[in-house]
């Protein structure tokens, strides 16, 4: 083999932290767990059962590209009620992964520049970069929050599109509807996309949640079912937006995913009946839990949404911090894996309330850490 056969854009994309620590974990015996991103409540009966019937009912096939109408339609109805909109398009994808992808496949030109909040979802660069663009990070701590006259001094004549999760991953931070109406009219003065990742729209615990696509409708919103039903291996998402926008990103879906998971599509149905407030209700309290154990022990930000914590690691080496955490069976993240820096950890609060209180135990006693 040569060396060459690898292509170029390989040799800066690393893999993924979030992975190597899955894999020291797999040799612990009684890990505590608190490094996953995903809910550990079990899928909804209702939404299982709907999956089922649908491999029953010899619905195993391709389904057509923007996915299955009876979904589609039903949820273009739900987000065009929400946004008080009337002529959004959207498109079913194979999970939110899928939806960043084809977005930013049908909208990014090699050379463009592409404005990501740090920290950010682990894929945002390599996402960029893959479609050429250039990722340009915007450094939002200690607060995480967003400002905007900082983010309009990193445009220029090449900058197409800010990219931004509220609530976001690893933070937990949430843009208020004040700040989200600001960077509308800064996206419309400067002609810019924004690429809205609406996640974990569901979990919000302290404010109602506002999508900016209310202040500018031309946002790209990607979106998930896989937090919010406990459905992440079902591969399932969405993006919706102006028509124009959807009609090209169906084009590179047809070329890359074909479709998103026809037995997840039928499971969705029934998930958007759902109502997934008692959910985000225990969540909250594990949120209000795990703040109150840790407030006096570590420097932190209160989570607005989401299930993360993203507390500054004792002497400001996170990487060394995960590393003796995993010497005490606790598995979290460090932040490098969703930064250019290195100094504050990801604790994911979506496990079990036993699980929790032996993580704050653990996190206790690390918080004098040498
Ligand atoms: C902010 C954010 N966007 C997108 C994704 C990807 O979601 P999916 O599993 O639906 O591809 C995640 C998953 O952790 C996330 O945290």
């Amino acid at each position: 083999m040569k060396s060459s056969w690898i292509a170029e854009r390989m040799q800066t994309m690393p893999s993924s932290g979030i992975r190597k620590i899955f894999e020291l974990g797999q040799q612990l015996k009684n890990p505590v767990n608190l490094s996953i991103g995903q809910p550990h409540f079990d899928v909804p009966e209702p939404i299982k059962s709907a999956a089922i019937e649908a491999i029953r009912n010899g619905n195993n096939g391709y389904t057509v590209t923007s996915g299955i109408a009876e979904l589609r339609e039903k949820l273009k109805k739900q987000t065009c009620d929400r946004l008080k909109e009337r002529d959004r398009d959207l498109i079913i994808t194979s999970g939110t992964s899928g939806a960043l992808t084809v977005t930013i496949l049908a909208t990014i030109n090699p050379g463009d520049e592409v404005l990501v909040l740090d920290p950010y979802f682990v894929s945002y660069p390599h996402l960029i970069s893959i479609a050429g663009g250039i990722p340009i990070f915007v450094n939002t701590y200690p607060s995480f929050e967003i400002q905007i006259d900082q983010i309009e001094s990193k445009i220029n004549l090449k900058t197409k599109a800010i990219l931004f999760a509220s609530p976001a991953n690893p933070t937990g931070s949430c843009i208020s509807k004040d700040q989200l109406m600001q960077l509308g009219e800064l996206a419309r003065k400067h002609q810019l996309i924004l690429i809205s990742d609406e996640i974990y729209r569901h979990f919000v615990y302290d404010q109602p949640f506002h999508s900016v696509a209310e202040f500018y409708p031309e946002t790209i919103v990607v979106d998930g079912f896989g937090k919010s039903y406990g459905v992440t291996g079902w591969r399932l998402g969405y993006v919706h937006g102006p028509t124009e926008i959807i009609q090209e990103i169906a084009k590179i879906q047809q070329y890359t995913f074909v479709c998103a998971p026809s037995i997840s599509q039928f499971g969705a149905i029934a998930a958007l009946d759902y109502d997934t407030s008692s959910i985000v209700r225990d969540y909250r309290s594990k949120r209000d839990r795990l703040i109150d154990a840790l407030k006096d022990h570590y420097e932190l930000t209160i989570p607005g949404g989401a299930f993360y914590l993203f507390p500054k690691a004792p002497q400001g080496d996170a990487e060394k911090f995960c590393l003796q955490a995993i010497k005490h069976e606790l598995l979290i993240i460090p932040g490098a894996s969703f930064s250019q820096q290195n100094t504050h950890f990801r604790v994911s609060f979506a496990a079990k309330d036993e699980v929790l209180e032996r993580g704050i135990d653990i996190l206790i006693r690390l918080a004098s850490f040498k």
